[in-house]
C-alpha cells in the first residue's frame, strides 16, 4: 500500500497554542494522594511532592494542568484546602464517595505546578457554590494585597499573587451525576454572573464555560447554544469532553472501527465550532469563542473494577485503566486531530495525568509509563510552531461506524524559528506496511534529526512489564522528498531540519 503526505508551508491551519498539550489532575482516586503527593515516599521532597512523578511529567512537557476537578469540584469548598494542615477539615467527597483530608490544597498544587514547570487551569465550583465563592478564589489567588482574601494568602505563606490566567466555570453541569446539575439556562446565567464577578477582581483572566459533558447527551447542541446565549460576552472558551471506549472485545473487526474514532472527535469539534459561530452570527458580534477540550482520552478498561471499589476510603484505586497498544494508536490519531483543528481548539487536557486514566502510573517504589505516554510525549515536545494543512493521498476502509477511514493519518508541524519540520504519521492497516512519501513544497531537507516508530506490539498488549519503547525508523531523504516504510499498526515521527 502507498500513502503520500504533501506539505505546503504556505497552507497553514494555525499557530499551535501549546496549551493543547495540557492535562488534568483531579482530587480523585490515587491522582493526588499516593500519586503526585506521598509524604515519606523515597523520592518525595519535604512537602511530600514525588520527584519521580515530576520527572516523568516533565518528559510529557505539559504546559497547563486542570485542577481540582472534574466531578470533585462541584462539591468542593476551596477554603478547606488552605491554612495550617492541622486545622483543615476531613470531608466526605460526595462525587467519588471517598475521604478527602484536604492535606493537599491550593498552595500544595501551585507549589507542585511550579516544580513541574506548568500552569494551572483552575476550576471553580458552580455546582453547589456560587458567584462570590468563585470571585473570592480569584481574589485569593490573583489580587496582590490589601484585601481580605489576598492578605489571607500572604498570611498562608504566599506573598506574590499566583496570577492564574485560565479558569473553568464549573464542570459538566449538564451531567445527571454532577452534584448541583443545572438546566442550560440556569447554568448559563450563573456562569455569566460568576464571570462578571471574577473579571471584576482580575480582568486579565480567561474563562471557559461548560459545554455538554458528552456529544451523546440528549442536551448536546441545545445546551451549548443556550449557555452561550447567556454568557457569550463574558467567556472566552467553550469546553467539550470526549472519552473513547471499545465496543466489543470479542469482535476482530472492531479494531478497524476503534482506530477510526479520530473521525468522531473531528466531527464533534466541528459541530461545537458551528454552534459557537451560529451564536456569534445571532449576536452580530466580532468576538469568536474558541474551544477547550478539557477532558479527552480512552476510558473504558476500568469501569467494571470501579463499581467494586469500597466507598469512603482515602486514595482508593479508581479509574486505573491499563492501556493497550491499540489505545496508544488511537491517542496518536486523536492528537493529530487536535492539530488539524488547532485554529479553534486552543486548550486541551488529556484526562488525566497520574494513576487515574493516565499515561503515568505509580506504586510506592516508582513510576511506569503506559502505552499512551509515547505518542503524547512526542507530539507535545515536537508538535510546535504552525500546523500545516495535510493533503493525504491514501486508500480508505469502511468500518462499523465510519464509511471512509484513511489507512494513513498524518500531519506536519513547522517550527520556523528553529527550522524544524515534524511529521507525525500513523498506519492503521493491520496487515500491510505502507510505502510513505512526504513531498515538501518550497522547503528543502537539510537533515533528518530523528525518526522513530512505535510498533510491533499486539493490539491488546500493555506496558506493565515496561517492554514498550520507541525504535528507530529508517528514512531516505533528499531534496524535497522523504520516504519510509511504515509498519502495519504503527505510530511514526520524523523530524527534519530544513535548509535556510
Ligand atoms: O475524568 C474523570 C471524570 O470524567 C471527571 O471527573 C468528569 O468531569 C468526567 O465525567
Amino acid at each position: 500500500m502507498k500513502g503520500k503526505l504533501t506539505v505546503d508551508p504556505s497552507n497553514q491551519i494555525s499557530t499551535i497554542d501549546e496549551r493543547i498539550y495540557g492535562s488534568f489532575i483531579e482530587q480523585l482516586g490515587r491522582a493526588v494522594y499516593d500519586g503526585i503527593y506521598q509524604p515519606g515516599q523515597a523520592s518525595a521532597d519535604e512537602n511530600g511532592l514525588r520527584q519521580d512523578v515530576i520527572d516523568a511529567i516533565k518528559q510529557l512537557n505539559v504546559p497547563i494542568v486542570r485542577y481540582p476537578g472534574g466531578n470533585f469540584v462541584s462539591q468542593y469548598k476551596w477554603e478547606d484546602g488552605i491554612g495550617p494542615k492541622a486545622d483543615r477539615p476531613t470531608r466526605l467527597d460526595l462525587a467519588w464517595k471517598s475521604i478527602e483530608t484536604n492535606e493537599f490544597g491550593l498552595h500544595e498544587f501551585m507549589n507542585w505546578a511550579k516544580k513541574v514547570g506548568t500552569k494551572a487551569d483552575m476550576a471553580v465550583n458552580l455546582g453547589t457554590r456560587g458567584i462570590m465563592a468563585a470571585a473570592n478564589l480569584v481574589e485569593y489567588c490573583n489580587f496582590p494585597k490589601g484585601s481580605y482574601w489576598s492578605d489571607l494568602r500572604r498570611k498562608n505563606g504566599q506573598e506574590a499573587p499566583y496570577r492564574i490566567k485560565t479558569w473553568c466555570l464549573g464542570n459538566e453541569m449538564d451531567g445527571p451525576w454532577e452534584i448541583g446539575q443545572k438546566t442550560a439556562y440556569e447554568y448559563g446565567h450563573l456562569a455569566n454572573e460568576a464571570a462578571k464577578a471574577m473579571r471584576a477582581v482580575d480582568d486579565h483572566i480567561e474563562l471557559v464555560a461548560c459545554g455538554s459533558s458528552s456529544m451523546d447527551n440528549p442536551t448536546f447542541g441545545d445546551w451549548e447554544a443556550t449557555v452561550l446565549d447567556q454568557c457569550y460576552d463574558n467567556v472566552d472558551y467553550l469546553s467539550l469532553h470526549r472519552y473513547y471506549g471499545y465496543y466489543n472485545d470479542d469482535d476482530p473487526t472492531e479494531l478497524d472501527n476503534y482506530l477510526g474514532k479520530n473521525i468522531d472527535l473531528d466531527q464533534f469539534i466541528k459541530g461545537v465550532v458551528a454552534i459557537c459561530d451560529a451564536v456569534k452570527a445571532k449576536k452580530r458580534t466580532n468576538k469568536t469563542i474558541n474551544l477547550s477540550l478539557d477532558e479527552w482520552n480512552v476510558w473504558y478498561h476500568s469501569n467494571d473494577a470501579d463499581t467494586k471499589v469500597k466507598p469512603w476510603q482515602k486514595a482508593p484505586h479508581m479509574l486505573e485503566d491499563i492501556y493497550n497498544f491499540e489505545d496508544a494508536l488511537l491517542v496518536g490519531s486523536l492528537l493529530i486531530t487536535l492539530l488539524k483543528n488547532s485554529d479553534r481548539v486552543k486548550i486541551a487536557c488529556l484526562a488525566q495525568l497520574v494513576n487515574v486514566i493516565a499515561p503515568i502510573m505509580t506504586d510506592d517504589n516508582g513510576v511506569w509509563y503506559q502505552s499512551i505516554f509515547y505518542p503524547f510525549m512526542q507530539v507535545s515536545n515536537h508538535g510546535k510552531g504552525v500546523a500545516l494543512a495535510p493533503k493525504v493521498d491514501v486508500a480508505t476502509y469502511q468500518s462499523r461506524e465510519f464509511p471512509e477511514v484513511p489507512y494513513l493519518d498524518s500531519i506536519a508541524t513547522y517550527d520556523q524559528a528553529n527550522g524544524e519540520l515534524t511529521i507525525f504519521a500513523e498506519n492503521k492497516n493491520q496487515h500491510e506496511s505502507l510505502d510513505f512519501k512526504t513531498q515538501l513544497k518550497d522547503l528543502t531537507i537539510a537533515e533528518v534529526i530523528e525518526a522513530t516508530q512505535f510498533y510491533g506490539y499486539g493490539p491488546k498488549e500493555d506496558n506493565r512489564n515496561g517492554q514498550m519503547k520507541l525504535q528507530p525508523l529508517s528514512t531516505q531523504a533528499a531534496g524535497d522528498q522523504i520516504t519510509a516504510t511504515l509498519q502495519p499498526l504503527s505510530w511514526n515521527m520524523i523530524r527534519i531540519r530544513v535548509a535556510n
